[in-house]
């Protein structure tokens, strides 16, 4: 049907909602079409807690329960009813299917009842894309590196366009964002691991105890955690029975932290030389993703930054997890790189590869 597959292209003659439904946060944002964040709206879903993990039925029955009032909200907080917005976008993967399922059926559904379009927004670059949005003053402009550090995620890109992607390294196992959890969970941490861990850390000592470093000084740009994943899981096993002792568990936590600061360091160094030789000038180096919100990790990069006189663009750490604003500057980006709205049959991905986007 025409109405379905064909939507109207006005897109940009309004705001922007953007809905975020990939993991565990229930989000939706609107912004202007210069970029400008009209209304927020977050969830970090509590519903996972009594697991340590995020339980992907569990997320998707709460994307349904709480996305219909996030949207309303986040509507009423920007004095906008559906028939103003320009568009309608959402993340289509890659993700947790059931809450990919959720967000974009929404999203499609309430751009089909007020005429608007949709657009099919990548979660990866929607991440890669925020450090371009014009409030945060970054300056950050095509091509670029990018860090992409998440809970699904760990990889090395240069981005030349919204959809152009040039992957320079990715991990050959575990996320880092997975592998901070992981520690933080057998450190008898809460769920995300992330912060809890680097809360912990400020108060011990790297150092103290002894962690790996995978693939430091290896030439190229993947990386791997497994390894440091299991390391962290032996060395609390060799602790006495019952919980950690605080400062031991608080110097544990800083030695993992400074290891991932040092592997991600030396990972991200090798991807500015191999950027400065394909342009024959150094860069900026963006940094995205729920692990960027670390301070270590972002001191780290700094420096490694500076020593390859890179730019180091650091969102803020709130920005960096999930969030909805990134959906919707993604989907602004689109359009102004030229990209048609996507039809009602775009499909939901689990697995949606930056390499493999529509150019
Ligand atoms: O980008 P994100 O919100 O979701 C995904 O797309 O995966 O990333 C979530 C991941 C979790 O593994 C969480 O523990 C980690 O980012 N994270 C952090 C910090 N904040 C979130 N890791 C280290 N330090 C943090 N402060
Ligand atoms: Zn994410």
């Amino acid at each position: 049907m025409d109405a379905m597959t064909s939507p109207p292209t006005t897109a940009l003659a309004g705001a922007v909602l953007g809905i975020e439904t990939s993991c565990d946060e229930t989000a939706a944002a609107i912004l202007a079409p210069d970029g400008t964040v009209l209304a927020e709206r977050l969830l970090s879903q509590q519903d996972h807690l009594p697991y340590q993990g995020v339980v992907p039925e569990i997320a998707a029955r709460a994307h349904l329960a709480h996305l219909p009032r996030i949207v309303a909200e986040t509507l009423a907080d920007a004095g906008l009813h559906p028939a103003d917005l320009g568009t309608v976008a959402a993340t289509t993967g890659p993700g947790l299917i059931g809450g990919l399922l959720v967000g974009a059926n929404y999203a499609k559904g309430l751009a089909l009842a007020a005429g608007k379009p949709f657009i099919a927004v990548n979660h990866l670059a929607a991440h890669a894309l925020l450090a371009r949005l014009p409030a945060l003053g970054l300056g950050v402009e095509f091509p670029f590196l990018l860090l992409l550090a998440s809970g699904g995620h760990a990889l090395l890109a240069i981005v030349e366009a919204p959809h152009r992607h040039t992957l320079l390294g990715q991990t050959i196992d575990d996320a880092a964002g997975e592998c901070f959890d992981k520690a933080a969970r057998v450190l008898g941490l809460g769920f995300p691991g992330g912060p809890a861990l680097e809360a912990l850390a400020a108060s011990g000592t790297p150092g103290c105890v002894s962690l790996p470093r995978p693939m430091l000084g290896r030439p190229g740009c993947d990386f791997s955690f497994s390894g440091l994943k299991t390391a962290v899981a032996v060395l609390a096993s060799r602790e006495p029975p019952g919980p950690i002792a605080a400062a031991r568990a608080a110097d544990i936590a800083a030695e993992f932290q400074a290891a991932m600061a040092a592997v991600l360091a030396d990972r991200a160094v090798h991807a500015m030389r191999a950027f400065a030789e394909r342009l024959g000038r150094p860069g900026t180096l963006v940094v995205a993703g729920g692990v960027a919100a670390n301070g270590a990790i972002r001191a780290a990069l700094q420096q490694a930054a500076a020593t390859q006189r890179f730019a180091l663009a650091a969102p803020p750490s709130k920005l960096c997890t999930d969030n909805a604003v990134m959906v919707a500057w993604a989907a602004i980006e689109m359009f102004s790189a030229g990209h048609a709205p996507d039809g009602m049959d775009a499909p939901s991905r689990p697995r949606w590869p930056l390499e493999s986007l529509p150019a």
